[in-house]
């Protein structure tokens, strides 16, 4: 992997992935990052990498949907590897607007198989960065393998699973060389603040509620975004070609106590002057439509075949998190704000 073709790397996980691989792993090529710049992309994530890393990273915004930019970026920077992470990420905004998650996430995907496929040539891996909220929703127990029935109850989680199963087809088809990951809920550093750890972390320190859906019952198994990062470089890297693994933190937690955890934790690093609890602030809203119950994942396979386990448990991933929130208020400024988006249309021009 010489030219590694990143897609969404201004985004949360894209931004974790980059800087992992060149700042602190055995990966020795280089990096073109093409991402649209929707609102939950932002290039301030990766400008020091740019700068330091000139020659090792390079950035094209374009829109993995078009296939002249794609094809451009594959002939002029002769990638013989793809990582797809670009997409439409949050459940909620699946719900009002489905419309981009069907364009981004399938019609994306299909756009970059095809340019694949047309440069296969060269091309040594195709790996497709997926949720395991394709296998829809647990009861009370068990856990999701890779061999659970896709059900898909979102427009996102239906446009993820579409675009999972074009990849598994363009390898038993074209014998394109893929691998797929499936992934649990990731918090950490640079997360786009619609995101239920981000946002409970900024709403608290203001001030604000909390608002947690229905009853807070419902479980999410929470995975630090660089021990999720670290996987997929083992993944790709390692991982039979045509396989899928699935990736977890095999860490359950109700949303009720995921959110009473940070609201202690935050108690403890930044104490209210009037010393009442941040929990306080907690308050129950509406139920999201169609709210999966629980999601809860068997990484096995990916432990077993690639001796990969997380470094971080909950609370020193959600302490590192908490602090990066309170080292960077510029970072979360210019996103609150919106003024990193009119830096970018100024500097890039606005094609919406
Ligand atoms: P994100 O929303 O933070 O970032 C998405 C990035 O993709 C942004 O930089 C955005 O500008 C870019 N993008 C969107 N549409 C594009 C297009 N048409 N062309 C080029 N770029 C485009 O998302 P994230 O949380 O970093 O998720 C990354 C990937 O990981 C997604 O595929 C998501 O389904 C998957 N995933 C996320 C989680 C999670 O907890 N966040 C868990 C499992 C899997
Ligand atoms: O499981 C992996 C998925 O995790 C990824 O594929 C998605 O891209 C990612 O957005 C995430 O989806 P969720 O819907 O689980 O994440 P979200 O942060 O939106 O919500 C987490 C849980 O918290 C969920 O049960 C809904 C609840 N929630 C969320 C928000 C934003 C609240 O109770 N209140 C909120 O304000």
């Amino acid at each position: 992997m010489k030219n590694l073709l990143v897609t969404g790397g201004c985004g949360f996980i894209g931004t974790g992935f980059i800087r992992y691989l060149l700042l602190n792993s055995d990966f020795k090529g280089r990096i073109i990052n093409v991402d649209k710049i929707t609102y939950a992309g932002n290039p301030d994530n990766l400008a020091d990498i740019e700068k330091s890393n000139p020659e090792r990273y390079v950035f094209k915004k374009a829109d993995i949907c078009d296939p002249d930019a794609i094809t451009h970026a594959f002939k002029a920077y002769e990638i013989d590897a793809v990582c797809n992470f670009a997409a439409e990420s949050h459940v909620d905004r699946s719900i009002v607007a489905p419309d981009a998650f069907i364009r981004t996430n399938i019609e994306g995907t299909f756009n970059l198989l095809e340019v694949s496929r047309q440069n296969s040539d060269r091309l040594v891996l195709f790996h497709h960065v997926s949720t395991d909220e394709v296998y829809g929703s647990l009861g009370s127990d068990g856990f999701f393998t890779e061999k659970t029935p896709y059900k898909p109850n979102s427009p996102y989680s239906a446009s993820k699973a579409a675009s999972d199963h074009l990849v598994r087809a363009y390898n038993k088809t074209y014998a394109l060389p893929v691998t797929i990951s499936n992934c649990s809920n990731n918090y950490g550093p640079y997360q786009f603040p619609e995101k239920l750890i981000p946002l409970m972390i900024l709403n608290a320190l203001e001030g604000k509620s909390l608002p947690i859906y229905g009853d807070g019952r419902n479980v999410r198994d929470w995975l630090f975004v660089e021990d999720h990062c670290r996987a997929v470089w083992e993944i790709m890297k390692g991982g039979t070609r045509g396989q899928t693994y699935n990736i977890g933190g095999r860490c359950e937690l109700a949303n009720i106590d995921t959110v009473t955890m940070l609201c202690g934790l935050l108690d403890e690093m930044v104490p209210k002057t009037d010393r009442t609890s941040h929990r306080d602030l907690i308050t129950f809203i509406q139920d999201r439509p169609g709210h999966d119950l629980r999601y809860a994942i068997d990484c096995s396979k990916l432990e077993k075949e690639l001796g990969w386990a997380p470094v971080e448990t909950f609370e020193t991933g959600l302490r590192k998190t908490i602090q990066w929130y309170l080292d960077n208020s510029n970072w979360v400024q210019r996103i609150k704000s919106g003024e990193y988006l009119r830096w970018v249309r100024q500097h890039y021009g606005n094609d919406e």
